[in-house]
């Protein structure tokens, strides 16, 4: 496949193709991204949280201030914050100490040589998220399937979730199995598992297979959502995204109705068609008692370096600093954005909404860059010489940003869960 360089007009369009090269380096096994929901319910949640958490364990979680009121006022919303270092206590694993993670997110090994990335700690403005405790996720996990669903980002997550509990596990009492397209990391004394599921548009589409899929000459079945479906039918936890893959160009090929009808969309009516698809299926088969459902929202892009640093040419490579100060990429579609809240809020199941677009928008410094692979190869360093054409400002590298959405899912499950 034909790489295609960055666009040097400044134009939103030009995303389109520059991502379809990123994709294309991705092609082989590894995949891509996406996104989330979740309005009022989550402050009003945390703020409740926060009380009980303290009332019953004297823990310091979700606020600094044990004696002030901030509980009863204002609230907390978690995606508004700041970055801040923290080289004490993050990373919360290295890419040495933990044995799944792929050669895709392990930036160091690859040769990346700053590691600040690794050690910045989210901290939402209202409160303090909690200590991410993988004995305490394992208990709420206890007997329960966690899967995440979406595409290489998405997997990302899943490593990093993986890597955040898996040190706490002796050898022999963990596993991975592979089962195309899903993957599954098994704690067999919490009889937990935490799985993958590859499925790039949610509904079906030509690019389901988790290896051989076609990433030019995309069709998706607007209205197709049941193969997939079966497999998520009485898991306990799911994590929804999907993103990047529908921005391949402006239009996407789409069915609806006949299989044999094919018709270019405009990609915010596909995804918006898609989505409802995907709210009827949940609606139809999710026991709310028992399930829960969260979605992430897109995963950012940094792809032009001009839109953090005026007049330069670059993009995310050679960056080594989170974004101070307000700061949203052209990359994040607020219509998506809006696309998402608009069919979460009309839907009879709550949906979680994990809002991290903007707490990772920031985060200009936290992808592979040139320090990763393509089809299945670390990049030469003929091609790391070349950052215009081979970095990947898509994919983050790990430890790092996911694992602070991890974090923030993890605040939620105690929550949900009672916990604590
Ligand atoms: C998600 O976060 C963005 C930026 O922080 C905010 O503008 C938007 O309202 C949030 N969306 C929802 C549904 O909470
Ligand atoms: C806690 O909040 C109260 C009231 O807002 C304030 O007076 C106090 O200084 C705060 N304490 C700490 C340790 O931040
Ligand atoms: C183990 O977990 C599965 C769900 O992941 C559940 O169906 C099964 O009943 C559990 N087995 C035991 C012995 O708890
Ligand atoms: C797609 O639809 C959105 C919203 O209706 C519109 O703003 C956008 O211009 C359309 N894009 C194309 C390529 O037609
Ligand atoms: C849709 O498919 C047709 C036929 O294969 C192709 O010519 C066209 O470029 C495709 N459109 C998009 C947006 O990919
Ligand atoms: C990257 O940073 C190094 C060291 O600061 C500098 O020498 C080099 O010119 C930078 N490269 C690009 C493409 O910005």
């Amino acid at each position: 496949m034909t790489t295609t360089p960055p666009s040097s007009d400044r134009r939103v369009p030009s995303l389109f193709p520059f991502l379809l090269a990123s994709l294309a380096i991705i092609g082989t096994a590894r995949l891509i991204l996406e996104n989330f929901n979740s309005i009022n319910r989550p402050c009003s949640s945390l703020q409740q949280f926060s009380s009980e958490t303290l009332s019953e364990s004297g823990d310091q979680i979700l606020s600094a201030n044990i004696s002030g009121d901030e509980f009863n006022v204002g609230g907390c919303n978690i995606f508004d914050g700041k970055w801040v270092l923290d080289s004490a206590s993050s990373p919360p694993y290295t890419e040495k100490s933990c044995p799944y993670l792929t050669k895709q997110v392990t930036c160091q090994k690859n040769g990346r040589p700053d590691s600040l990335y690794q050690n910045w700690r989210w901290e939402p403005n209202a409160c303090k998220l909690p200590r991410f405790d993988a004995m305490k996720l394992l208990e709420v996990l206890r007997g329960k399937r966690l899967m995440f669903i979406g595409d290489s980002i998405q997997r990302s997550q899943w490593e990093s979730m993986v890597c955040l509990v898996q040190s706490i596990i002796p050898e022999g009492k963990k596993s991975i199995h592979r089962n195309p397209p899903m993957k599954s990391f098994r704690a067999e004394e919490f009889n937990a598992s935490i799985e993958f599921y590859w499925d790039p548009f949610i509904v079906e589409s030509n690019s389901d297979h988790a290896t051989k899929h076609t990433v030019q000459k995309r069709l998706v079945k607007l209205d197709s959502i049941a193969k997939h479906g079966q497999h998520w039918e009485g898991v306990d936890v799911l994590v929804f995204e999907s993103y990047v893959w529908w921005m391949y160009k402006p239009l996407i090929n789409a069915t609806r109705g006949s299989p044999y009808n094919v018709q270019e969309y405009n990609v915010t009516t596909a995804y918006r068609l898609g989505l409802n698809t995907w709210a009827k299926w949940i609606e139809s088969n999710i026991n709310p008692q028992t399930q829960k459902v969260f979605f992430m929202s897109l995963s950012p892009t940094h792809l032009w370096s001009w839109e953090w640093k005026a007049g330069s040419d670059g993009n995310c490579f050679n960056e080594t600093h989170p974004i101070q100060g307000s700061y949203w990429g052209t990359g994040s579609s607020r219509d998506i954005m809006r696309i998402l809240q608009n069919v979460f809020e009309e839907m009879k199941i709550d949906v979680t909404f994990l809002n991290i677009t903007q707490l990772s928008d920031f985060r200009k410094d936290g992808h592979t860059s040139v320090y990763t692979e393509r089809r299945g190869k670390l990049l030469t360093n003929e091609q790391k010489s070349d950052p215009n054409t081979y970095a990947d400002c898509i994919h983050w590298c790990l430890p790092g940003v996911p694992d602070t959405w991890n974090e923030i899912l993890y605040t939620y499950l105690l929550y949900d869960y009672h916990i604590l």
